[in-house]
């Protein structure tokens, strides 16, 4: 189930991010996504935790509409629910977003090391435009800048199990 974030989900959208960046986003950061940024979207997935049937968090998305441009921020799933599709939907539901609200392009950056997301945002229609020389911090790394235009909605968001029908 996709849902927009409400600071309940604030703790395990953190717990998350800690466990997957080396340079995570701080609880002040992922606050004001969630309610001090205009053009800031924050979606999250929610699955049933296997042993008490409650719904956890397991993946989340940041994302902002600045006039024109769809930019992606923040892309996490946790460790056990990964290549399950669930970033597929999180994304999805961001283009889908992006192309209600007119914008044209869509862009983001990613780690060069990170080939997983780089496949991930590649199917769904993003090509690679430029690289940023030692954008990221710990480690120092270099961003390949990923790019949509015109943005559209992809065709893997048509195939089955990628639409979101809890999502608003
Ligand atoms: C990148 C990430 C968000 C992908 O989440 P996910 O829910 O597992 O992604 P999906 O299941 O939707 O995968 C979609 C496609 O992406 C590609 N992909 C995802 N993970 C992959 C992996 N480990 N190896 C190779 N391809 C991968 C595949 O093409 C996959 O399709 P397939 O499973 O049918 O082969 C997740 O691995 C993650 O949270 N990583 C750590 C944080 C991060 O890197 N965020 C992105 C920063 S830009």
């Amino acid at each position: 189930m996709i849902e927009p974030a409400t600071a309940d989900a604030l703790d395990e959208v953190l717990a998350i991010e800690q466990a997957c960046f080396s340079a995570p986003w701080t609880r002040k950061m992922l606050a004001a996504e969630l309610s001090g940024n205009p053009f800031a979207n924050f979606l999250i997935a929610r699955c049933p935790d296997p042993l008490s049937g409650a719904l956890a968090v397991v993946g989340y998305f940041c994302f902002w509409v600045v006039f024109e441009e769809l930019r992606l921020m923040n892309l996490a799933v946790s460790g056990p629910f990964r290549r399950q599709g669930v970033a597929t939907r999180l994304v999805c539901e961001a283009l889908r977003t992006g192309v209600e609200r007119g914008a044209t392009r869509a862009m983001l950056e990613v780690r060069v090391s990170n080939h997983e997301a780089q496949t991930l945002y590649h199917r769904l229609g993003f090509r690679q435009t430029a690289t940023r020389k030692g954008y990221y911090v710990n480690p120092v790394e270099d961003a390949v800048l990923m790019e949509m235009t015109p943005l559209k909605v992809s065709d893997v968001c048509r195939q089955p199990g990628a639409s979101s029908p809890g999502a608003k």
